[in-house]
């Protein structure tokens, strides 16, 4: 069945960044969608006829789902946890959750209450970190196949300086992802991540492992961190002592390419950086982790000019919202930090089609194009007192993004549409 979601329509068709024309803008707009698709996108009159249902969104943005290239589903219930940088963070609070979900049940909950709070949100595709056991990585492609949502998920590879209840080995880190792959690469709109946690919680033998599984399955893509916090350098550097600096470590085992997407990415050498930009890695910047857990500050210009692509992303828990519009709003003020400017065409640029492009998947998601999937975002600038009073000042479409990115957050979503359905209720339809 076809539908006719109408409002004011906005997507990117190009990083506004490079050019004056990056954009769309219909006023009085509308997305035609049939079987989770986008047919049209345009001027209402143009897509209106006798008989098409109608979803009347006016006066709010309908925009691309956002994406969110970089989160930890076993660590729903770790956002916001008190007093510690990154490893006694994970040692302190992180690893324990995590061990949580070897049990299949606490993973199947847990999986459809991730999900509704990444819709909740306005985020229709995420790129997420599972808990070392297989049944949490199998939990969340259940749930999201279950929704059509598209994930891109892998099963945590980690052998070593966690807890025992966390640990695998490499031989089943890489048996389990193998099965993972089998299972859910290409089955519907899922897509594995291989996925070893990072250099300090790797032995030499499971990256091995894991640079057999890149050989094996070029496909999928490889999501690790890197270089987030000092101690964490210092600790894995002398783990990997041969290694020239720490993207070497996952460059020697075959990590690095166009589908590696590299969390943090912060406190990187020259040579990293050259490094990273001649394989083609993706860097991925988590601004409100950053900010929480005392990280560092992105260097988004820096490693742009370098002729890096970078996503944007929350990666809850150690992030403290799901919300891509505070992930933005954190973003444009660690930039400011760096004496840097985030615009907020650019913002939104990068929480759609620009993650979508760090991914490699800008034919499907990111964009109102016609063809891709018809996930879509919602917004309501007027959301909350505040943002309407905010909002009687703003003249231009680049205000009111602007006021969304600060001001925004949950409240903000008015409708998130996931492969054409609808995941909040209470939006008004009719019969043209
Ligand atoms: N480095 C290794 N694991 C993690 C994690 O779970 N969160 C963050 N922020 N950094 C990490
Ligand atoms: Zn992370």
């Amino acid at each position: 069945m076809q539908q006719l979601i109408r409002g004011r329509v906005l997507d990117f068709f190009a990083d506004p960044s490079d050019t004056d024309r990056s954009h769309r803008y219909h006023e009085n707009g509308a997305v035609l969608i049939e079987d989770g698709r986008i047919l049209a996108v345009g001027d209402h009159a143009d897509l209106t006829r006798e008989g098409l249902q109608e979803i009347d969104h006016r006066p709010h943005l309908i925009m691309p789902g956002f994406i969110d290239p970089h989160i930890h589903f076993p660590q729903l219930q770790v956002i916001a946890s008190w007093g510690s940088q990154l490893l006694d963070w994970l040692n302190t609070y992180t690893f324990p959750a995590e061990a949580e979900f070897a049990d299949p049940a606490h993973a199947t909950h847990m999986a459809g209450r991730f999900l509704d709070q990444l819709t909740a949100h306005g985020t229709t595709t995420a790129v997420a970190f599972c808990s070392s056991h297989r049944t949490s990585a199998e939990a969340l492609f259940s749930a999201a196949h279950a929704r059509d949502m598209a994930m891109v998920a892998g099963k945590v590879m980690m052998d070593r300086n966690a807890i025992p209840a966390v640990h695998d080995t490499p031989q089943s880190s890489y048996d389990d992802s193998k099965k993972l792959i089998a299972s859910w690469h290409g089955t519907g709109r899922q897509r594995y991540a291989i996925t070893p946690r990072f250099a300090i919680t790797s032995s030499p033998e499971q990256l091995e492992m894991a640079g057999a599984l890149v050989r094996e399955h070029p496909g999928c893509h490889l999501q690790t961190h890197l270089s987030e916090n000092r101690d964490e350098i210092d600790y894995t550097l002398s783990l990997y002592p041969k290694a020239r600096d720490y993207l070497d470590i996952y460059d020697h085992y075959g990590l690095l390419g166009p589908r590696t997407l590299l969390g943090h990415s912060i406190h990187l050498e020259p040579r990293e950086i050259a490094r990273m930009a001649e394989t083609g890695s993706r860097a991925v910047f988590c601004p409100t982790s950053n900010l929480f857990l005392g990280s560092g500050l992105f260097d988004g210009d820096g490693l742009r000019a370098a002729g890096i692509t970078s996503g944007i992303a929350s990666d809850v828990g150690g992030g403290t919202s799901w919300s891509m519009l505070q992930t933005l709003n954190e973003g444009y003020k660690i930039l400011q930090m760096r004496g840097q400017k985030l615009h907020p065409l650019a913002a939104f640029h990068w929480a759609t089609r620009g993650n979508a492009l760090a991914l490699g998947m800008e034919a499907e998601i990111g964009t109102l194009a016609p063809g891709s999937a018809a996930d879509m975002v919602v917004l309501d600038v007027h959301a909350t007192p505040a943002m309407a009073l905010r909002a009687e000042r703003a003249e231009t479409l680049s205000e009111e993004l602007f006021i969304l990115q600060i001001m925004g957050d949950d409240r903000a979503i008015a409708q998130t549409y996931v492969a054409g359905r609808a995941q909040k209720n209470g939006s008004k339809h009719t019969s043209g």
